[in-house]
């Protein structure tokens, strides 16, 4: 079974990548099991700046945790090559595997991973303890971060006396006070409740920009890796599929898979009738026309496509709206969700959703007329989605 497969590296349109603090090459990890083998990375090749989040985005099972593991030296590549700070860490061809605390590199767990037994300052203050620091650079050391973290005033306490969300900061300082150069993340926010979560995310952010460090921040949330990356790379089963900015991977998706992973749950299967101008397409489908710009540039009369675009794209308008992209529908039911009431209708027997930033909610059986914004659909070539 062939888990992720990709080169991150080659697909973010060869700008300038600044000095590397992570590179790998080739990287192949294959796990021994019962039942067999199980490649859970296959050649993968990624470059990470100094000073960059990379967040790696993508469904259970995809090889992330895995391929951190080979970063820290926790887990031992069957093939490749792993560089940090310039230095070889792992080679299997020179035979290189150096262990992980000769790495320089910090990682947080989602598990938090404190020791009990030790009051918040020894946990914080353990890693410069076994590399040997000498003790009155400790104190200091551990006291800054641990103010800096917020946790100055619970310095004697132990990790059992904290809430989940004290705790991941207590991981976050330990990370923090050993390496600002590189710190691994694994879902680190993913055992806190979502307003905690939303605070550690931005006390994170923040952090980062003030020490600077290098991060690979695995997640599958993908309003979190909007917010914190620098670049994403949206991983797919065998490879990676779209790598770039957040506002690229958010409006721009390049692939079925990537537009329906961050958020485009609408989709209709159609036929191109007509090529306009740029890459305007306009397409048969079961609720009627649709207009948009093509995301292959050679698409051509008769193919067929598949277009998908957000909820948020699709506005319910006024009864008499008329013009392209407009449509005629039946409300089965509207969900009130807090910021926003999700309206799920279907066209022509077809079933869509549409959202709307305030006012009433529809009943089942309402008429309602919804506009979809042809802007922002995404018109893919039909074959992509089989690929
Ligand atoms: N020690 C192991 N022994 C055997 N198979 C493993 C081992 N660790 C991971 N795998 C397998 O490798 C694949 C990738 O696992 P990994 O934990 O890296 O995924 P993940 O993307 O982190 O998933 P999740 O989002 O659920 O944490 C999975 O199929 C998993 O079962
Ligand atoms: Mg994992």
């Amino acid at each position: 079974m062939t888990i992720m497969e990709n080169r991150i590296d080659m697909q973010d349109g060869g700008r300038d990548r600044g000095e590397s603090m992570v590179s790998i090459r080739n990287l192949t990890k294959v796990f021994q099991t019962r039942h067999g083998e199980v490649t859970a990375l296959k050649d993968v090749s990624a470059e990470v700046r100094r000073g960059e989040v990379l967040v790696l985005l993508g469904p259970s099972g995809c090889g992330k945790t895995t391929l951190l593991r080979c970063i820290a030296g926790l887990e031992f590549p069957t093939a490749g090559l792993v560089e940090v700070h310039g230095r070889t860490v792992y080679c299997s061809e020179q035979g290189i595997a150096l262990p992980p605390n000769k790495r320089n590199l910090a990682m947080v767990f989602q598990s938090y991973a404190l020791w009990p037994h030790m009051t918040l300052a020894e946990n914080v203050a353990y890693p410069l303890k076994v590399s040997g620091t000498p003790k009155e650079e400790i104190a200091e050391r551990v006291n800054a971060v641990l103010a800096t973290c917020g946790l100055g005033h619970l310095a004697g306490n132990f990790p059992g006396q904290l809430s989940g969300g004290q705790q991941q900061r207590v991981a976050l300082a330990r990370a923090l006070v050993a390496n600002d150069g590189l710190i691994l993340f694994d879902e680190p926010l993913s055992n806190l409740d979502a307003k905690v979560r939303e605070r550690l995310r931005d006390e994170l952010t923040e952090m980062q920009q003030q020490f600077g460090f290098t991060a690979i921040y695995v997640t599958h949330d993908q309003v979190e890796a909007a917010a914190l990356a620098d670049r994403i790379a949206v991983m797919e089963v065998g490879r990676a599929a779209q790598i770039g900015d957040p506002q690229s991977i958010f409006n721009e998706p390049m692939t079925p898979y990537v537009a329906d992973f961050v958020g485009c749950s609408n989709e209709l299967e159609g036929t191109v009738t007509a090529i306009g101008t740029g890459s305007q397409v306009e397409c048969t489908t079961p609720i009627g026309t649709i207009c948009g710009p093509g995301v292959d540039g050679d698409l051509r009369v008769g193919e067929p496509v598949k277009i998908m675009f957000r909820p948020e794209h699709t506005r319910l308008v006024d009864p008499g709206a008329t013009g392209q992209n407009v449509f005629r529908a039946t409300i089965d039911r509207s969900i009130f969700l807090g910021s926003h009431v999700e309206n799920i209708m279907h066209v022509a027997d077809h079933r869509l959703s549409a959202r709307s930033m305030k006012g009433a909610m529809l009943g089942g059986g309402e008429a309602a007329v919804l506009r979809i914004d042809p802007s922002v659909i995404r018109i893919f070539r039909d074959g992509r989605a089989r690929d």
